[in-house]
């Protein structure tokens, strides 16, 4: 069975996206129009996380800021031409050069065929693009991170080159996975914690075993309780767009302003999270130094979030 059968037998009745997905797309576009070689490709989780290097081959110079993505195009079997985004891993540097991190989806075209790659093997790419990550000089914000899965990969980069600026403020990091053989990563992230003059993270295992002892939960439930404070820092969103927006919603609705919250969703993107979802979510907060439109409402225009009136 090839790949484009196995992902149709895998998608009876998911409705018109795998079916659209099947039928659009395929052309070739001219705008991939760079080159890279694999320099290494290493399988960091039995459950599908793959850490690949390339060298830009091409004579156009990669000139990259953390956040941004390449787009990635190529002819995978009958499926045509599948074109995708993916968020670099390294820092920016002098070399042209750039690492991704890849989440093997089973039977995900593009996915399983970068996985499939081997070392001196060409892509076609366009990029780098999308948004910098970076603060500007004059923001006095501490940075809330949080990603679910391989959105973790472009907070490494940020938070490499923000060291190397001497960020003078707390970063804290809280990446969310399912399992514990979803862990990797661990050397370069206590690298950054020894590294960095206030950096560190935290993992939160959805289903965790018994003897962890990390956070246990997903994001929605184990990051609100540690948040003393929502108004001194930016939050940035990165993976699953079900998390982001749900966690998104939640702080926006607790007084966050939205320009202090950036989301990149990889993939759920048409998600949008039900009112007894977010009022979960926004319950579970522990900060009180916003005012919240939301919960003043609720609570029928003039008691506190704590239920207490004024
Ligand atoms: C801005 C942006 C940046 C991205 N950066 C990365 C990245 O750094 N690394 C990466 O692996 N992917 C990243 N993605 C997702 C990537 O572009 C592809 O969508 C993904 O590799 C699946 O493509 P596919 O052809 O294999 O399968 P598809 O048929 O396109 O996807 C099948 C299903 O896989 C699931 N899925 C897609 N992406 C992921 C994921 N990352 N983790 C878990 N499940 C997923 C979804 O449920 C999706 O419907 C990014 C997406 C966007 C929009
Ligand atoms: N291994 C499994 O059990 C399993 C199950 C379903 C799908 N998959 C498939 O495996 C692929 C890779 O998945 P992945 O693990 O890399 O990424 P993922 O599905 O985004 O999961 C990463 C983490 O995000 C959590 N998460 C999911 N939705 C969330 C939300 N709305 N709010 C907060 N956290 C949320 C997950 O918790 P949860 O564990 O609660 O989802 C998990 O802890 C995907 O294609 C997915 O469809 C695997």
């Amino acid at each position: 069975m090839g790949l484009r059968d196995r992902y149709q037998a895998r998608s009876p009745g998911m409705g018109p996206t795998i079916t659209d997905d099947l039928e659009r797309t395929w052309e070739k576009s001219s705008r991939y129009d760079r080159v890279a070689r694999v320099r290494s490709t290493e399988r960091l989780t039995e459950t599908g996380t793959v850490r690949m290097a390339f060298d830009v081959v091409d004579d156009q110079p990669f000139v990259l800021k953390p956040g941004q993505f390449v787009g990635i195009q190529a002819l995978v079997g009958d499926f045509g031409y599948r074109k995708s985004p993916y968020c670099v891993l390294s820092p920016p540097g002098d070399e042209q050069r750039f690492e991704l991190l890849i989440r093997v989806v089973p039977e995900g075209p593009l996915s399983c065929y970068l996985a499939s790659l081997k070392v001196g093997d060409e892509i076609s790419f366009r990029g780098p693009t999308g948004r910098s990550m970076v603060p500007k000089d004059d923001d006095t914000s501490q940075l809330c991170l949080m990603a679910t899965g391989v959105g973790i990969s472009p907070f490494l980069s940020l938070v490499k080159v923000l060291a190397d600026r001497g960020f003078p403020r707390p970063i804290r990091l809280y990446w969310g996975l399912r399992l514990v053989e979803d862990i990797c990563l661990i050397d370069e992230l206590d690298e950054l914690v020894s590294s960095v003059e206030d950096f560190q993270y935290q993992i939160s295992l959805s289903q965790p075993p018994e003897d962890w002892t990390g956070l246990r939960g997903r994001l929605t439930e184990t990051v609100p309780p540690l948040l003393e404070k929502l108004g001194d820092r930016r939050f940035y969103l990165v993976g699953n767009g079900a998390m982001n927006k749900e966690m998104a919603g939640a702080l926006s609705d607790l007084g966050v302003d939205r320009h202090f919250i950036y989301e990149e969703h990889y993939f759920n993107l048409k998600y949008q999270p039900d009112n007894d979802t977010l009022r979960e979510i926004r319950r579970r907060f522990v900060a009180n130094d916003l005012f919240s439109p939301v919960a003043h409402q609720e609570a029928g225009g003039w008691l506190q979030r704590d239920g207490q009136g004024p």
